[in-house]
């Protein structure tokens, strides 16, 4: 897959023309949809605390279900269910068939879920999904820093909304004091790695990627399921090294092979023949950044090589799902992560590499939303 290109600028071009043209009522019609944008997110997780994706794909397989279908006998209202799939629907993640009853008096809708609801569903050994993933995110910790954004404008290098709103404590300690937020994180992080690793074997790890590899530390490794994938795939991994958090790998289930070595990135990394980590730098700060990765190349050795999958913005912005996707993201970041902590461009990620002493570099594009950055010690 190409980087963002020449295709993404002319994107630029025509996403602007179009809201140039737009009509006074048009732009009031947009801007009532951006003020009410808040009722997709919180209407998804309602969906998915009902169980209603498990439920249509209970079979493995769609079966269409209207709300009375999907909810007790006796419900006194499914039209406030319907309610939710309708905008759901709206949105992509259902499609809605209607029949009507010979009389003619009803009218029933049926809602089955697109190629975007599949993702709510399991499909790998885990039995985690991106349904885990949109739970995480709006458990209520998380959800109570969003009204103080603005705080983190105001001060950028004060703590990040997620701290304000929650007694001072940043995220990965509030999840490591708190076992149920620590799970939801653990699946929320399988259910979102599982068909990236694919896309990232297929693509990557088999031939140039981890040969020769005996011993792979996964740095942030979460439960371990980025480890567990990649040494099935490649023979030659004999050692995997799964470094988290001490609370985080307390938790991580037993792996054969995989050994869960609690501690902290900052203070040192374990050492192995290459090291891979997804999705832990754009949580941090530069310098933060520069800690971690100064630590993965003290951990390698000459020639070793670190493997880097974070989300990479383009440095043009247009109206394409993947740069929204990526940009939302960032924003997620900043909530509730850190506030300076932010995805990067490939040329950010470049620089980082060398700040930390590592002299070869190159980004690899197998996937819309996370890129493979090749650092060599
Ligand atoms: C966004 S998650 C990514 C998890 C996993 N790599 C994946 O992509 O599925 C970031 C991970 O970094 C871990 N982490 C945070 N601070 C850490 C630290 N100081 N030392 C080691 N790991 C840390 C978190 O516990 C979490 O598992």
């Amino acid at each position: 897959m190409p980087p963002p290109s020449a295709a993404a600028t002319s994107t630029t071009a025509a996403a602007s023309a179009a809201r140039d043209d737009m009509s006074p009522a048009e732009a009031r019609l947009a801007m009532m949809e951006l003020a009410n944008m808040v009722s997709v997110p919180m209407a998804l997780t309602a969906v998915i605390r009902l169980g209603v994706p498990a439920a249509i794909w209970a079979g493995g397989a769609n079966a269409p279900r209207s709300a009375a279908e999907l909810l007790p006998a006796g419900h006194p209202d499914p039209s406030v269910l319907e309610r939710l799939l309708r905008l759901l629907a709206s949105r992509g993640v259902f499609s809605e068939s209607t029949s009507t009853s010979e009389d003619r008096t009803t009218t029933t809708r049926r809602f089955a879920l697109t190629a975007v609801g599949r993702t709510l569903v399991p499909e790998g050994a885990s039995g985690a999904s991106y349904a885990d993933y949109v739970l995480q995110h709006h458990q209520d910790a998380l959800v109570a820093a969003w009204p103080r954004l603005h705080e983190a404008v105001l001060d950028p290098r004060g703590p990040e909304p997620f701290a304000r709103a929650n007694a001072g404590v940043p995220a990965y300690a509030y999840y490591g004091k708190d076992r149920e937020a620590n799970q939801v994180m653990l699946r929320a992080m399988t259910g979102v790695s599982e068909p990236f690793m694919h896309a990232l074997l297929d693509g990557y790890g088999f031939d140039g990627g981890f040969h020769g590899v005996a011993t792979l530390v996964d740095v942030g490794g979460s439960s371990g399921a980025c480890l567990e994938m990649i040494m099935r795939r490649v023979p030659t991994i004999k050692e995997g090294i799964n470094f988290d958090l001490p609370d985080v790998v307390a938790d991580a289930p037993a792996i054969a092979g995989v050994r869960h070595v609690g501690g902290d990135m900052f203070k040192s990394i374990p050492s192995g023949d290459a090291i891979f980590m997804k999705w832990v730098l754009t949580t941090w700060t530069n310098d933060e950044c520069t800690a971690i990765l100064r630590n993965c190349h003290a951990a390698l050795p000459d020639g070793g090589k670190l493997v880097a999958c974070e989300p990479v913005v383009p440095e043009e912005t247009d109206s394409s799902t993947r740069t929204r996707a990526l940009l939302e993201n960032d924003i997620f970041v900043m909530t509730t992560y850190r506030t300076q902590g932010r995805e990067r461009s490939e040329e950010e990620f470049h620089h980082l590499g060398i700040a930390a002493g590592f002299t070869g570099f190159r980004a690899i594009y197998l996937d819309p939303f996370y890129a493979v950055l090749e650092y060599t010690k």
